[in-house]
């Protein structure tokens, strides 16, 4: 049993550690302009020019079948979509709204069609959504709305009445969590502060936060929520930054269940112009990196306007799908190595450990001359082969097997010998039997 207990959430966190890898899905009105998901707000958009968007939206090829083969082949477990975003647009029937795609040309619940193809999948199935929003009435206009530089912001927020919002949403998080079924994790997004012009920023009172999380745990109560309302639930989320160190919870220092999430590009939805597409061996790093320091990764897609995945996403997915295929055994059910392995871990090199403590996976990062010198780890190892084919690799006890000079030698060393080419595998994996 690994030996790090993270701190104790009210949700059921087990399957999801276990799972370790999901796909994030960004889609809305926003995958017309192509041009990032705030655009709306970053170009001050109005909300006649935004609605040209609802208007023509009609993803003709959305096929979340193949959404959902294209992440199952990637190795992902578990898939969270955006069910509202920023600009209000909901991708499902709600009775509290006509800002919906029930009521554009697509006159479908997009998220019904993506519940049930992510199932029958085997994939669990998640719901981000936006405590921002941008269409409805009486949300007030603050430093992140598309209307903060109109002449009359001030005015137009008169009336305004953010409870009134407040109750809109635990309606909707009420249908969410009603209408389609288990729901698996709850991805609220998110709380800011203000600013110079705009003091006022949302946090959890605006949001009422508590009323809101206590709707979504009658309803179900063992769902994963995430910390963004302002109210620390089960999930921490690291965005756009991988930490090289488990998350450890602000005050008392416990670990804590985090989940980064990460795109391919940049922005979240889908951006025709981009062009900063991570390479496949970063994206394989990624994943590794989170898992060896106690966490998930959520990779993000943006489908284009018409419902699909475009090529650069599925070149994306496919480095995964090449790599987990071999390897997923050493990310599944897998954690940071135990303490007393970790000062073993070689230069470039990254561990991960499963769940039983029986298995170490060593990831080469950097391919070295034959040598692989694991100090510390002599009598603790019965086995050691490559993971992608199950080739066996030789490891001698105490000193290093040559008549080189000044070779390090010890009684706990370990080494391990490597074929002299590197596997053609992104990132070659050893896979290491612990006594
Ligand atoms: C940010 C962005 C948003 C995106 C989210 C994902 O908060 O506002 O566009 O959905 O990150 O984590």
């Amino acid at each position: 049993m690994s030996s790090y207990k993270t701190r104790k959430t009210p949700g059921d966190t087990t399957w999801f550690t276990q799972d370790r890898f999901g796909m994030f899905i960004h889609w809305g009105l926003y995958a017309l302009p192509a041009r990032h998901e705030w655009v709306k707000s970053l170009e001050r958009m109005s909300e006649e020019k935004y609605q040209q968007y609802f208007n023509i939206f009609n993803p003709d090829l959305y096929d979340p079948h193949d959404w959902a083969a294209q992440a199952k082949a990637a190795g992902m477990k578990y898939a969270v979509l955006t069910t509202k975003h920023h600009d209000g647009f909901c991708l499902f029937d709600s009775k509290h709204t006509e800002y919906k795609s029930t009521n554009t040309p697509a006159k479908r619940d997009l998220v019904k069609e993506y519940v049930d193809a992510f199932r029958a999948a085997g994939l669990k199935v998640g719901f981000y959504y936006s405590l921002i929003d941008w269409n409805h009435p009486h949300f007030t206009i603050d430093r992140m709305h598309p209307r903060q530089d109109d002449e009359d912001a001030i005015k137009q927020n008169e009336g305004r009445d953010l409870t009134i919002y407040a109750q809109y949403m635990r309606d909707q998080v009420t249908e969410l969590l009603t209408n389609y079924g288990k729901i698996d994790i709850l991805w609220f997004d998110f709380s800011y502060d203000g600013s110079e012009k705009w003091p006022q920023g949302k946090d959890k009172d605006d949001w009422e936060s508590e009323k809101l999380i206590k709707t979504a745990r009658d309803i179900q109560p063992h769902i994963i929520i995430d910390n963004r309302t302002g109210l620390e639930q089960d999930l921490w989320t690291p965005e756009q930054f991988q930490p090289a160190e488990w998350v450890r919870h602000e005050e008392s220092g416990e670990y804590v269940t985090w989940e980064a999430c990460q795109t391919f590009s940049g922005s979240w939805g889908y951006h025709r112009d981009e062009q900063t597409w991570k390479s496949p061996e970063m994206l394989v790093k990624m994943l590794i990196n989170t898992v060896s320091v106690g966490g998930n990764l959520l990779m993000n897609v943006g489908p284009t306007a018409r419902g699909y995945l475009d090529n650069r996403a599925q070149y994306a997915l496919a480095a995964y799908s090449e790599w987990m295929k071999y390897n997923s055994r050493s990310i599944y059910g897998c954690t940071m190595a135990e303490p007393d392995i970790l000062p073993s871990l070689p230069q470039d090199c990254r561990y991960t450990q499963s769940e039983d403590g029986k298995r170490l996976y060593l990831y080469v990062y950097t391919w070295p001359f034959e040598y692989l010198l694991l100090p510390g780890m002599a009598g603790k190892v019965k086995y050691a082969q490559l993971l992608h084919d199950g080739s066996e690799v030789r490891i001698e006890e105490g000193k290093l097997n040559h008549f080189g000079v000044g070779l390090p030698e010890g009684e706990g060393l370990l080494v391990v010998r490597l074929p002299i080419i590197k596997p053609d595998v992104i990132v070659p994996v050893i896979e290491l039997f612990l006594e």
